[in-house]
């Protein structure tokens, strides 16, 4: 035998007993005769001690940091306590020992705050995984997918495997592809998602279909993105969008529940699109605090004000006239913000990847006055009004942006989030979920999207997305071309809007998911829409058109980012925290050292020859 223990598992009740641990050397540490040493498993660490008499053969085989060592011995009662771990009242007074491996001394200490680097830490990822904090998310991972499937399992929802090797499936990423020895010249796509499979699940009447399952997509990399990731992806059969709503709003609060100990029992907000986009600047607003945008200009299009206020920044003032967009936020008691304080706030806007020209402010000062950057152009009494406008309460700094629409409307979402982490409204331990709905379901490139061509309409989700039942008839009704592409927002199909969800947990996109199309007039609809023919169309989705002709139920689902929402939980902001094995920023797996090239033996057989560009 081994081990009698691990070493996160003796306490003061085991004093006396003889035990056996087994597992890698922390520390070694070196007092006159005896000898201390820390021995670490994936359960915890317990101190060792080497008297007299074993210290001689330590000096003839001493032990080095991660030597994998066995050792034998009676459990003590320690004399100075380390309360900081869960074995610290005790300590093994050893009697026999084996070193069952040497290791080489690791490239960085294996230990809380490592002194490795992200390379080297990937290059190592076995190592870096002893580590403790790695070791928690990894613990934390799987405490989710445990929840996740008790609760899926519990409503009846069955484990359907899905096959990788597949043919495209459109998510809006590029496809990996595989090619076929057996069939040369032709080649595989991994899934993007399994959602044709899971339909077609539907179709054949599993209406209760979930998977833990890789998705692959070529597309940039960030820190919440992978190349290959895990969804938990679900299907339903028979319902409308509200029962998906309130099934997988369960699941995400039985997840909180079982894995951070959190009651979330209040209804998960929701917001439209619109809302989204009019009052926080992008679709997945972080919802932990307020500073809610306020729009000062009448805006040419999109987002169009409730009411019409653009009479306030009227004025000789050309950086707010000349503007597309004018936007404001007014941030809780920053109104005595000193000089250098503005000033690096507006370097902040500066930042290229912020891209502004510049930053106007109002100070709403505790004395009821009111004092700008634009004091020049501006009346104290308008100064007031455009107060009014944006909320802003004495004390508050109002921060102003001006531009064209897109850009202005992205740089006010980050300098709210941004002001929002510098005052300390985004707490790690607050956690507020919300679902965003009424996406439109369809996007309008004016540039050439992966050579699908410009000037076209694309899904905003995926092309098996349903129009929202009240505006399928406009889908129906209308012919997709646009004639006058300065004009594409004027043309019926701008206006539709899809049967989607996305659920945003503080500020990050978890899940997303649809009602489907389930009748194949409207699917074919749906793909002339999006520019195909009907010889494409049947070419790529022939199988799910055929399907849809055999009795398919009304069905819809969801997929949740099974690794964001993992380093969500965990408080980390990249999901590479939370994958075993990850690939880094290009992609690469810096451990394998893949990709790599392979032989020519290999070529042969799959009878591709390389022609690299
Ligand atoms: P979608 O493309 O929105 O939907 O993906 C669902 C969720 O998966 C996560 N996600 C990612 N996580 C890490 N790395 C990536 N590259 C990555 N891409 C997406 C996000 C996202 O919300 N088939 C549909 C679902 C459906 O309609 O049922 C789909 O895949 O958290």
């Amino acid at each position: 035998m081994y081990r009698t223990h691990t070493c996160g598992e003796l306490r003061i009740e085991n004093k006396n007993e003889t035990v056996t641990l087994a597992g890698w050397v922390q520390t070694v540490r070196k007092f006159g005769a005896i000898t201390f040493v820390d021995i670490r498993d994936r359960y915890g660490i317990t101190q060792l001690l080497f008297g007299e008499e074993l210290n001689k053969q330590l000096d003839e085989n001493p032990l080095g940091r991660e030597f994998v060592l066995q050792a034998t011995g009676i459990v003590n009662e320690r004399s100075n306590k380390n309360k900081n771990i869960a074995t610290g009242d005790v300590e093994i007074n050893i009697q026999s020992f084996k070193i069952l491996n040497k290791s080489e001394v690791p490239p960085f200490t294996i230990q809380d705050d490592t002194d490795g680097g992200d390379d080297l830490r990937m290059k190592y990822r076995f190592l870096d995984l002893r580590r403790n904090a790695v070791k928690r998310n990894l613990e934390l991972r799987y405490a989710v997918n445990r929840s996740a499937r008790n609760y899926l399992h519990e409503n009846n929802f069955m484990d359907i495997e899905t096959p990788f090797l597949i043919k495209s499936t459109p998510e809006g990423a590029r496809d990996f592809v595989v090619p076929s020895r057996m069939n040369a010249g032709q080649f595989y796509a991994l899934p993007q998602s399994p959602q044709t499979f899971k339909q077609l699940l539907m179709v054949s009447g599993y209406d209760r279909y979930y998977q833990i399952v890789k998705c692959f997509r070529d597309e940039d990399l960030r820190a919440d993105r992978q190349p290959e990731f895990t969804q938990i992806d679900c299907e339903m059969s028979f319902v409308e969008q509200e029962d998906i709503l309130n099934m997988f709003e369960g699941l995400i609060k039985r997840i909180f529940k079982d894995v951070k100990g959190i009651d979330y029992t209040e209804k998960v907000e929701r917001m439209s699109w619109e809302e989204a986009m009019w009052q926080y600047g992008n679709d997945k607003p972080d919802i932990r605090f307020g500073m809610k945008i306020c729009n000062l200009k009448f805006p040419q299009y999109i987002f169009p004000t409730k009411e019409n206020i653009s009479s306030l920044i009227e004025s000789e003032f050309a950086v707010f006239n000349d503007a597309e967009t004018v936007v404001a936020i007014a941030v809780p008691g920053c109104s005595e913000y000193s000089r250098k304080q503005t000033d690096e706030l507006i370097e902040w806007v500066k930042r290229p990847q912020i891209g502004m020209k510049g930053l106007a402010f109002i100070k709403c000062n505790n004395d009821g006055t009111y004092k700008s950057s634009f004091d020049k152009f501006f009346t104290e009494e308008k100064l007031k009004a455009i107060a009014t406008a944006a909320h802003a309460q004495q004390g508050d700094l109002i921060l102003i942006l001006a531009g064209t629409e897109e850009r202005t409307r992205k740089a006010m979402s980050e300098l709210r989030l941004e002001m929002g982490k510098r005052l300390g409204l985004r707490k790690e331990n607050e956690f507020k979920l919300l679902w965003v709905l009424d996406f439109p379901l369809f996007e309008f490139a004016l540039e050439d999207q992966d050579g699908g061509g410009a000037g076209r309409w694309v899904a905003r989700h995926h092309p098996f997305t349903s129009p929202k039942p009240s505006d399928i008839h406009i889908m129906i009704n209308n012919n997709p071309k646009v004639e006058d592409l300065d004009k594409y927002l004027e043309h019926p199909y701008a206006n539709i809007k899809a049967n989607a969800y996305d659920m945003v947990l503080n500020g990050n996109e978890i899940g997303g998911g649809s009602i489907r199309i389930f009748q194949r007039e409207l699917q074919e609809k749906m793909f002339a829409a999006l520019g195909m023919d009907k010889e494409e169309y049947q070419h790529k989705f022939g199988f799910l058109l055929g399907a849809f002709e055999y009795g398919a139920p009304p069905h819809g689902g969801i997929a949740f980012g099974f690794d964001r929402l993992c380093s969500i939980l965990g408080g980390s902001e990249s999901i590479r925290d939370f994958i075993a094995f990850p690939k880094n920023n290009s992609g690469r797996d810096v451990m394998l050292d893949a990709p790599s090239e392979i032989n020519t033996k290999q070529f042969d057989e799959l009878q591709i020859k390389l022609n690299l560009k």
